[in-house]
């Protein structure tokens, strides 16, 4: 990326606030569209509101009144921009549909992450943590042609294979067992900061959203899945959150946020097919550049230090959706047993794991075990999508 944020001019903050006919943005078409332009709605949503949220988390740590009015203004923009991003979703989807959306994102962003992560302990982060929302693509998958009786094919359009990955059940572990390490805020890649970034707001909305979700079905079958995938989301936030130096100040944070969203809104612009979603990209990236140098006043004045000792002058590669068929098979035939013990990975089930599977399951299937035998007696068979041929180890395939 030639590109550098904070060498550009945006939009002044107070011509940044839309009027209500401004925010009625057209829906994407549910038909024609990309399903990565649905993907990059889904992620950008996320990052909006991990902005909104970690803005509440620093005014609530903020006793200088003038200053907490500064982040109220740019919060509420941040506000603004949530609800542009997520309207762009049609309303005929399902909770089902947007939930598959949702696990789509979760694969094809942390397995493009994973593949450009320049920190080999970062880099076994996401590969550990895609194999897992690869097998819920899957799990939802089974229930959506058990409940809605259609495919998720219609969904995932091809780009992303459906079939199993580390079996859910086993995604339960002892909570201290999903803490990582952290990277080290004084020799990380800025590139890494990013990341992490990403892909834990990527995560937090899916907690969010299944833990509100969930008790919209009927079903006792669909209930169940998303209490326990929504449990499974819980582990993965504690899980890419931990990487994060805790050592960041407030102010430094709140820079690598609006960095992020800057990157994250020029790497879709650059990439989106649909031009009004791109409008949208490209005016929100407009934005973003103020509340940037916005950031870098707040820590320059609190902090004493330059952003630019922080962040990079200019960054590789725009973040890119697109299908990382190949690469989720290599990492499904080398990974799929791995589980944690503290803040490393190991291969077989140790006594904390043990025991939290004996508390949790009580010898019984889970849900996510429930739903493929359900689906079995209906169809006589299990719904996957392998486009790429024959599953690399499932031993029932
Ligand atoms: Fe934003
Ligand atoms: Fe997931
Ligand atoms: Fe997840
Ligand atoms: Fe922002």
């Amino acid at each position: 990326m030639t590109f550098n944020p904070l060498e550009q001019r945006g939009i002044p903050l107070d011509r940044q606030l839309r009027s209500w006919r401004e925010l009625n943005v057209d829906p994407i078409n549910p038909d024609a569209a990309d399903p990565y332009t649905r993907c990059r709605i889904i992620t950008m949503n996320g990052i909006e509101t991990e902005a909104i949220f970690f803005g509440h988390h620093l005014a609530r740590n903020c006793d200088d009144v003038q200053v907490k009015q500064q982040l109220a203004r740019t919060r509420y923009i941040e506000a603004q921009q949530q609800k542009v991003v997520n309207w762009l979703l049609p309303g005929v989807s399902s909770v089902l549909e947007t939930t598959i959306a949702y696990e789509q994102v979760a694969v094809d962003l942390t397995a493009w992450v994973a593949r450009m992560e320049p920190d080999p302990y970062l880099k076994q982060a996401y590969e550990f943590g895609v194999l897992e929302d690869f097998d819920h693509l899957y799990r939802y998958a089974n229930l959506y042609e058990m409940i809605e009786h259609r495919k998720a094919e219609s969904i995932v359009d091809g780009l992303t294979e459906v079939m199993p990955g580390r079996p859910t059940p086993m995604h339960h572990r002892n909570p201290v067992d999903n803490v990582r390490e952290p990277y080290d805020r004084t020799t990380v890649n800025p590139l890494s900061r990013l990341h992490a970034l990403t892909v834990m707001a990527a995560e937090q909305q899916t907690m969010n959203f299944y833990m509100n979700t969930g008790p919209t079905y009927m079903e006792p079958i669909a209930r169940q899945l998303y209490q326990e995938i929504g449990l499974i989301e819980e582990e993965h936030v504690t899980h890419y959150e931990s990487l994060v130096d805790p050592g960041e100040t407030w102010w430094e944070q709140l820079v690598n946020h609006e960095y992020n969203e800057c990157y994250l809104y020029y790497s879709f612009m650059e990439q989106e097919s649909d031009p009004k979603v791109k409008a949208i990209w490209e005016l929100h990236l407009n934005m973003e550049l103020e509340h940037l140098r916005v950031a870098c006043d707040l820590m320059r004045r609190h902090d004493g230090r330059e952003p630019e000792e922080i962040l990079a002058p200019a960054l590789p590669n725009v973040l890119t959706f697109e299908p990382n068929k190949a690469y989720l098979r290599e990492l499904l035939e080398t990974q799929m047993d791995l589980t944690t013990l503290g803040t490393g990975y190991v291969r077989e089930a140790h006594e904390r794991f043990e025991e939290m599977q004996e508390r949790l399951h009580e010898g019984e299937a889970p849900p996510s075990e429930r739903v493929m035998v359900q689906h079995e007696e209906m169809f006589g068979r299990d719904y996957r999508e392998e486009t790429e041929g024959p599953h690399p180890v499932d031993p029932q395939r």
